[in-house]
């Protein structure tokens, strides 16, 4: 650790910065923080890179304790290492930690902007405000649901129709359908082919991987914009467009059209912690019959909260976070610990560390959905520990509740009439898992079940 030079937040050495950058960092970045690459994922599978990454965070609180660290690089950069700095930090966002950080803004402005993640100030309040009303921020479940539950239940028989008649369910039979329901329950049931709109937006993702370090691709920009103003038009009833347009209208401020983007990619990883949480179900065979016997006489066409199967989600984006680093920027000189924080300072939370710190959280490596269920001292342990998969604060994701939704929905159909063997990862020990699992690589043998009245299947 160097001193701390000019009364600033300690800074770690060069040894244990390059460290971070290669051991936390660079494996972070290369499996892609706006569009996941497969192959990189792949290697993190293999060699355990994000487990390796939350020993290095350890390591590092272990030796300097709560706080924040500076790293020794040009651009100013701290890492957050306490309990309480991460809420702080959180709960002190928009100011003086803007969301807007320049590396976030630089990987938006590929396709979008003006939204809500990329603004600061005034304009954000006004996108916030209407991300909220549209998404329906605070209740579990969307005033939309009805239509929300059609489009999922519809789209995930089909996904397990198709599996069983091929014999398996993997990532690209799984988000092809998924992908389905995303586009009809953001876009209205118009979209629900449009693979070109998914391909320009794919496409453009790929270029915000690489941030400001890639120029804009406006022509293909244009066009997609062009195509999502079009269902913005259209205001499909039923839909999250449908909502928005009469929500925000045209307001030039707003820039309506802007705040789309984000809900049709941040859909994504959430069919990756959905698929995910499939496989969790099938590593833990308690808690998979918990899950069962939750959907047992319950009429899935009724849009509900599904208790264990949303905690099932939580515990997959908890365990694997899909959003790893969160970040702010400060947006001016702060003080913190006594010590100064100069303002243009990008702030990262690493909260694979905090999720899966087991210091300090029993059960770290553990599938534990009791954390999410406020039963007993597993729940009592997320209030005062940052389990923040969805960030918190006036940051946190307004679009928590729709994903539980639509993830646990999603689950619950597959779950119905199908059993699921799970073939990759071929070992998943509930009580001790890896840093990582890729998406793209969870693979099930399924087959249909006959259905005795009202008894739960099994899950294997
Ligand atoms: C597994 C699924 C998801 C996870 C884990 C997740 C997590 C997060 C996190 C951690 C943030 C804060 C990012 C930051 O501070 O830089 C965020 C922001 C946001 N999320 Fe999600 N998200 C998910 C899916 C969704 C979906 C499906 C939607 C919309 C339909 C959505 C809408 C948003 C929006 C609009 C923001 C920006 C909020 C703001 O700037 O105030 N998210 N999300």
């Amino acid at each position: 650790m160097g001193p701390s030079d000019g009364g600033l937040v300690p800074r770690l050495g060069v040894a244990d910065t390059l460290r971070v950058a290669l051991g936390v960092v660079a494996p972070t970045l290369a499996q892609g923080v706006i569009a996941r690459r497969p192959r990189a994922m792949a290697l993190a599978e293999r060699f355990d890179l994000d487990g390796r990454a939350v020993t290095t965070v350890q390591q590092l609180h272990r030796r300097h304790g709560d706080g924040l660290v500076r790293l020794a690089l040009p651009r100013r950069v701290a890492l957050v290492l306490g309990a309480d700095d991460v809420h702080e930090v959180l709960g002190d966002s928009p100011e003086p930690f803007a969301l807007a950080n320049r590396e976030k803004q630089g990987a938006l402005s590929q396709f979008q902007p003006h939204g809500v993640l990329a603004s600061h100030g005034r304009a954000r309040e006004e996108r916030r405000a209407v991300n909220e009303t549209v998404l329906d921020t605070p209740r579990p479940v969307h005033r939309l649901a009805p239509a929300i539950v059609t489009a999922v239940r519809e789209e995930a028989r089909e996904v397990a129709a198709h599996a069983a008649r091929g014999g398996h369910l993997d990532w690209s039979s799984f988000s092809a359908g998924w992908r389905r329901v995303v586009r009809r329950v953001v876009l209205g049931d118009a979209a629900r082919d449009d693979e070109a709109l998914q391909a320009d937006l794919d496409a453009l993702r790929y270029r915000g991987n690489w941030s400001y370090l890639l120029p804009r691709d406006r022509t293909r920009r244009d066009r997609f914009r062009g195509r999502l103003s079009g269902y913005l038009e259209r205001a499909e009833p039923g839909s999250l467009a449908g909502l928005l347009a009469t929500t925000a209208g045209d307001d030039a401020e707003v820039d309506p059209v802007d705040q789309i983007p984000q809900w049709l990619f941040a859909f994504d990883p959430a069919g990756m912690a959905t698929i995910r949480a499939l496989a969790l179900l099938t590593a833990d065979l308690q808690e998979g019959a918990r899950a069962r016997a939750e959907l047992a006489d319950t009429d899935l066409d009724a849009p509900q909260e599904l208790r264990r199967l949303r905690a099932a989600v939580l515990e997959s984006v908890r365990l694997w976070p899909t959003t790893p680093m969160i970040l702010r920027e400060t947006t001016r000189d702060t003080e913190w610990a006594g010590a100064r924080l100069p303002a243009g300072t990008a702030v990262a939370v690493y909260a694979p560390f905090f999720h899966r710190d087991d210091d300090t959280l029993d059960a770290a490596h553990r599938f534990d959905p009791a954390l999410w269920l406020g039963d007993g001292p597993a729940g009592d342990a997320r209030t005062t520990w940052p389990l923040v998969p969805f960030s918190e604060g006036p940051g946190v994701c307004p679009g928590q509740n729709l994903v539980l939704l639509t993830a646990s929905t999603f689950l619950a159909t597959l779950l119905e009439h199908h059993e699921h063997e799970r073939v990759h990862p071929r070992r998943l020990d509930p009580t001790r898992l890896p840093g990582v699992i890729s998406p793209f690589r969870v693979r099930f043998r399924t087959t249909s079940r006959v259905v005795s009245s009202g008894a739960p299947g099994r899950l294997s």
